[in-house]
């Protein structure tokens, strides 16, 4: 059911986006701008420019204020979405493959940004939906989270646990009114994942990098974009999504769906 006028789905929502000051956060704020709703953007970054070359109508926010949402005049507060990530992904480039070689301090950092991150604003923004008795929580795994063997260890670890972690809380907040889901898109071409195929292909010029993302997708004639993502969490958030919960939305093209047996190489 969409109750607002010209078919935008957000009309007077208002949207906290950590990690909104680049690629996928910051196309997920122009969105959510587009279909009427106010974002508080809690990067750690200047605040989010939407591609469309407007400024954002953002507000910048801490984590630990987000409970005092109510008092910043955002009275409803509809959605929460985890888009942030170990920042320039620094650390995570630079884990080692092997579990032998893992700097457990290391490991430890991540886990306080991807994991340890999505539990705090779960917790703080939970704290404000509760008293409203609904609202939406969307947090960013990735395909790595639900296959081993696509990203360096420690990141995939944290992905996994983003995946987890929407399971569990759905089990609470569905009593509260509140849904919580995840997405979990296939690599994109953003600054993130660009500076790991750095490290993979070193050498390649950018656009090179950015062909050999673009190429591995399965679905023909199709790469990921932050578009495709956006376009997700829209639907997660607004009311066409209303009684979907506790669910990991792949934006995969079917990549994490099927293997191909490839028996033609016994034919002879
Ligand atoms: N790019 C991909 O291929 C891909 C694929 C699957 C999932 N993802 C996930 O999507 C999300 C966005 O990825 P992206 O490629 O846009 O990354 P990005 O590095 O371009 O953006 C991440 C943003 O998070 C911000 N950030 C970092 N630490 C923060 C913190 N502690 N608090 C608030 N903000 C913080 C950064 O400043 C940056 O603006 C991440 O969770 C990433 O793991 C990305």
């Amino acid at each position: 059911m969409i109750t607002c006028r010209d078919g935008r789905k957000l009309e007077g929502k208002v949207a906290v986006i950590t990690g909104a000051a680049s690629d996928i956060g910051k196309e997920t704020a122009a969105k959510f701008i587009s279909h009427g709703a106010k974002v508080i953007d809690a990067d750690i970054q200047k605040a989010a420019r939407p591609r469309n070359g407007k400024r954002a109508r953002t507000k910048r926010l801490r984590h630990k204020r987000i409970r005092h949402l109510r008092r910043t005049g955002f009275c409803r507060l509809q959605a929460w979405i985890a888009r942030h990530n170990v920042q320039q992904c620094r650390d995570s480039m630079s884990t080692p493959f092997s579990i032998v070689d893992l700097d457990l301090a290391q490991f430890d950092r991540i886990m306080a940004i991807n994991v340890r991150g999505v539990v705090a604003g779960i917790k703080h923004t939970a704290q404000v939906m509760i008293l409203q008795g609904s609202g939406c929580i969307l947090c960013t795994g990735s395909i790595t989270g639900v296959m081993g063997g696509l990203a360096q260890p420690t990141y995939s670890t944290t992905k996994s646990c983003v995946i987890g972690i929407v399971r569990s809380m759905a089990g609470e907040l569905w009593k509260h009114g509140i849904r919580i889901n995840c997405i979990s898109p296939f690599v994109i071409t953003t600054a993130f994942s660009l500076d790991e195929m750095k490290e993979y292909f070193p050498g390649v010029e950018p656009e090179g990098l950015v062909k050999i993302l673009q190429n591995a997708s399965e679905l023909k004639g199709a790469y990921c974009e932050p578009i495709d993502v956006a376009n997700a969490a829209l639907f997660l958030a607004s009311e066409d999504a209303k009684f979907i919960s506790g669910q990991n939305l792949m934006v995969d093209g079917g990549f994490t769906s099927f293997k191909s047996l490839n028996l033609s190489h016994l034919v002879q």
